[in-house]
C-alpha cells in the first residue's frame, strides 16, 4: 500500500476516531494515535488492525499534559497535520461537571495548538457538532445559520473551540483548519470489530435501542410524543460513522492539496435527511426482526424539536456525500451490540 504520509489522530481509540483511523489506513496513510483511554479501551487497536491490516502507532497520553504531548509531537513533527477528536462528549455529564469539560475540551485544544505551532504542524481538522445551531429557524440548516447560545457546557466547549480556531488562523498560526459539524453519528464498521462503547446507561438513542434489544435495558423511553413533527417525536439527521470517517479523509485531502478558499472552513456533516425517534425504532425493528417495547414519556430537557443538515457545501466543495441508509446504520449498530454481548458471555 502506498504511503501517503503521516497523520496524527487524537482520540483515535474512541468511537468516531477508530473508524477514521481504519479509513485513513485503508487509504494508505500512516496514522499515529494519541489517546488517554479515558473513554475507550486498548483492545480497539486490535479491531483497527484486523479490519485495516495495520496496527497504528499508539501513544497513551492525556493531551492536556503539555510536556508529554510535546515529546510525542516532536517525534512526529514530520506529520502532515492533526485530526482532533479527543474530548469529553456527554451532554448531561457536562452540566454536572462543567469545569472538567472546560478543562479537558478547551485545555486539550489549547495544549494541542500550542504544541503544534511549536513544531510547525499547521493543519488541523476539528470535531464540532450541529449543537452549535440549537433549534435553527430554517430547515435544513446551512452553515450560514447563526450559532445559537449553547444549551450545555459541552455545547459551549464546541462553540468556544471553533472561536479559538478562527482566532488562531486569523493570527496566521496555522495554514489550514477545517471544523466538521457532525449531526448524529450512529452505527459501526460492517465487520462489527469496532463500534461505540458507551459507559453505563447510554444517553443516546441508538445505543439505548441496541442495549434494550439485547436485554441489557428493560424499557426504552421515547422522550416526548407531542412535538410539532409528523409523528410527534423529535427529528435528527442520523449519519453512519463510516460515512463520517470518509468526510475526514476528504477534508484532509483538501488541506493536503491546498484547495481551501480560506484558512478556516467549516462544513455540515450529515445525510440531509431527518428521521424521527419512531422511525429509528422502526428501522431497527425491520433489520433485526425484534419488536421493541417502548413507552412515550415526558420530553427530555434541552432537546431541540428537529434538526437536519443541508449538506450542499460538503457535497460540492469536499466532494463528499453520505451513502449509507438508516437501515444500514441500525443493522451495523445491532451487529456490533451482538458481538459485544457474545464477548461478555
Ligand atoms: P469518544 O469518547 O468515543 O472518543 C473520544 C476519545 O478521546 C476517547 O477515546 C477518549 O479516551 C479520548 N480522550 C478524551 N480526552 C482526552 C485527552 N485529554 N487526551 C487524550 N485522549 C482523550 O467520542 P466520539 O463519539 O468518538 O467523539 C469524538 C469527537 O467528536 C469528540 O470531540 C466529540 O465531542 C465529537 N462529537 C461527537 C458526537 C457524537 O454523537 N458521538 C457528535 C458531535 C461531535
Ligand atoms: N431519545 C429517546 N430515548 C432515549 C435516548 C434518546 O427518545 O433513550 C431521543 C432524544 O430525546 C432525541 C433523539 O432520541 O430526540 C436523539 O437523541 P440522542 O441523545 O441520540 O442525540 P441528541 O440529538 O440529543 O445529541 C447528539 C449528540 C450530542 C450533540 C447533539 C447535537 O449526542 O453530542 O447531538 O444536536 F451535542
Amino acid at each position: 500500500m502506498s504511503d501517503k504520509g503521516k497523520i496524527i489522530v487524537t482520540g483515535g481509540a474512541g468511537y468516531i476516531g477508530s473508524h477514521c483511523v481504519v479509513d485513513l489506513q485503508l487509504a494508505g496513510y500512516t496514522v499515529i494515535v494519541l489517546d488517554d483511554l479515558s473513554n475507550s479501551e486498548i483492545g480497539v487497536l486490535d479491531g483497527i488492525a484486523a479490519i485495516s491490516g495495520v496496527r497504528p502507532v499508539f501513544h497513551q497520553v492525556d493531551i492536556c499534559e503539555r510536556s508529554a504531548l510535546r515529546a510525542i509531537l516532536k517525534e512526529h513533527r514530520d506529520a502532515f497535520g492533526v485530526i482532533h477528536f479527543a474530548a469529553f462528549k456527554a451532554v448531561g455529564e457536562s452540566v454536572e461537571k462543567p469545569l472538567a469539560y472546560y478543562a479537558n475540551n478547551l485545555g486539550g485544544l489549547l495544549s494541542l495548538l500550542d504544541t503544534m505551532s511549536e513544531f510547525g504542524l499547521d493543519n488541523l481538522i476539528f470535531s464540532s457538532s450541529c449543537t452549535v445551531y440549537g433549534q435553527p429557524a430554517e430547515l435544513p440548516v446551512t452553515e450560514n445559520a447563526p450559532v445559537q447560545p449553547a444549551q450545555s457546557p459541552y455545547g459551549n466547549t464546541k462553540q468556544i473551540c471553533e472561536e479559538i480556531l478562527q482566532d488562531a488562523v486569523a493570527a496566521n498560526l496555522f495554514r489550514g483548519v477545517i471544523s466538521l459539524r457532525y449531526f448524529n453519528p450512529v452505527g459501526a464498521d460492517p465487520s462489527a470489530l469496532i463500534g461505540e462503547l458507551p459507559l453505563g446507561i447510554p444517553n443516546n438513542l441508538m445505543p439505548f435501542i441496541t442495549q434494550a434489544a439485547a436485554g441489557l435495558r428493560t424499557e426504552l423511553k421515547v422522550f416526548g410524543g407531542d412535538y410539532n413533527t409528523p409523528d410527534g417525536t423529535p427529528i435528527r439527521d442520523y449519519i453512519h460513522v463510516s460515512d463520517l470517517a470518509e468526510a475526514h479523509r476528504l477534508a484532509l485531502e483538501r488541506l493536503i492539496n491546498k484547495e481551501q478558499s480560506s484558512a478556516y472552513e467549516y462544513y455540515n456533516i450529515g445525510t440531509g435527511r431527518g428521521s424521527s425517534v419512531l422511525e429509528v425504532i422502526q428501522a431497527f425493528e425491520r433489520v433485526s426482526g425484534i419488536r421493541l417495547k417502548y413507552k412515550i414519556v415526558d420530553r427530555r430537557p434541552g432537546d431541540v424539536e428537529q434538526v437536519w443538515a443541508d449538506t450542499t457545501k460538503a457535497n460540492e466543495i469536499l466532494g463528499w456525500k453520505a451513502r449509507r441508509t438508516l437501515d444500514e446504520m441500525a443493522a451495523s449498530a445491532w451487529a456490533w451490540e451482538k458481538k459485544r454481548v457474545e464477548s461478555r458471555e
